[in-house]
């Protein structure tokens, strides 16, 4: 059976990282693609050659051109640029809405069968628009956010209690961003809820509190620490998980930037959700029931969103 091919669209920070996870997990052979010449095809060989060391088998190959993605399974989006300092949210969306019309359109015509995750920010808008301008069908199109929101809350309740991130388990809704919203009473400890936990003394509400806005301000936390640059360990990680689920059909639970259509009230847009990851994409929502403080805290993130697409239809009504 051939290696299964994943291609990955910009080759910065997440996509380097992004290339050399993917040959450490054999989960195929990589392309990376950028519009700097050079880098995708100097990362690409970087990472070939830590595969004797590694022992893994992968092929890499860097190219500027889209037809070299033809027949990807999966395709990986970092392209774009990050918000630099004097640019408002509307200038990073409207240079980022350009990079995803060009990707979508080289998805579209070279690697159209391709479970496509985008990571790009603002990330639940740019995924949007990555599928209207692909064209491809909604299930087969996902943004990646609520896995990396939710390995950080997992990380800061791991170092709260001081257990194994493997017992913890976190859940996470909404946009990314700072609107997202983290669910306490689906977030455990070995399947001990952490409003259970407040009341067994591990912790108090006022600290929980805190992790849950440190959470929603973890990637700000990086990028103050970076000051050139964002997250890209994790993000890549996360994104990782989502292509093993596919490619492996692992039907994972996994939170998503998926398609609503209709689940949670929403519908035609993209927000975080939990979701069922197999061989045929997003193969089901998880549609919970939330409480009237959940459900006025999701409202407003999907608020959020919804800003952001109208502003994505009023810079170019074409992506409508
Ligand atoms: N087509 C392809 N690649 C592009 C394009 C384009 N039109 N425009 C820019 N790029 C490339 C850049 O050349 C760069 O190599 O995208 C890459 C982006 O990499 P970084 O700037 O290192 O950004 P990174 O940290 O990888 O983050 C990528 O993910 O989390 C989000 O906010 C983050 O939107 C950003 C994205």
């Amino acid at each position: 059976m051939a290696r299964k091919k994943i291609a990955l669209i910009g080759g910065g920070q997440i996509g380097g990282t992004l290339a050399h996870l993917a040959g450490l997990k054999e989960l195929g052979d990589v392309v990376i693609f950028d519009i700097a010449d050079g880098i995708p095809q100097g990362k690409g060989l970087d990472i070939a050659e830590s595969s004797p060391v590694d022992g893994f088998d992968a092929a890499y190959s860097g190219t500027t051109k889209y037809k070299d993605i033809k027949g990807a399974d999966v395709v990986i989006v970092t392209a774009g640029v990050p918000r630099k300092p004097g640019m408002s949210r509307d200038d990073l969306l409207e240079i980022n809405l350009k990079v995803m019309q060009q990707v979508g359109e080289g998805i579209a015509a070279h690697a159209p069968n391709a479970f496509v995750i985008c990571i790009t920010n603002p990330l639940d808008a740019m995924v949007w628009a990555l599928r209207q301008f692909s064209g491809l069908p909604h299930h087969k199109v996902v943004g990646m956010a609520g896995v990396l929101d939710s390995a950080r809350f997992q990380y800061f309740l791991a170092q709260e209690f001081n257990v194994s991130v493997k017992d913890v388990s976190a859940f996470v809704l909404g946009g990314h961003g700072d609107t997202m919203v983290p669910l306490t009473r689906y977030s455990t400890v070995a399947g001990i809820p952490l409003p259970d936990l407040v009341k067994m003394g591990w912790t108090t509400k006022e600290r929980l509190d805190e992790i849950v806005q440190r959470t929603r301000d973890g990637g700000a936390e990086i990028v103050g620490l970076l000051k050139t640059g964002s997250a890209f360990y994790a993000p890549a990680a996360s994104a990782i998980a989502m292509a093993e689920s596919y490619l492996k059909d692992q039907k994972r639970v996994l939170p998503c930037a998926a398609y609503l259509d209709g689940q949670y009230g929403v519908k035609d847009m993209y927000v975080g959700v939990p979701t069922v990851i197999g061989d045929k994409g997003v193969e089901r929502i998880v549609e919970i029931n939330l409480n009237a403080s959940e459900k006025k805290n999701f409202d407003k993130s999907v608020g959020s969103v919804k800003g952001l697409v109208d502003a994505c239809k009023k810079i170019n009504p074409a992506v409508a």
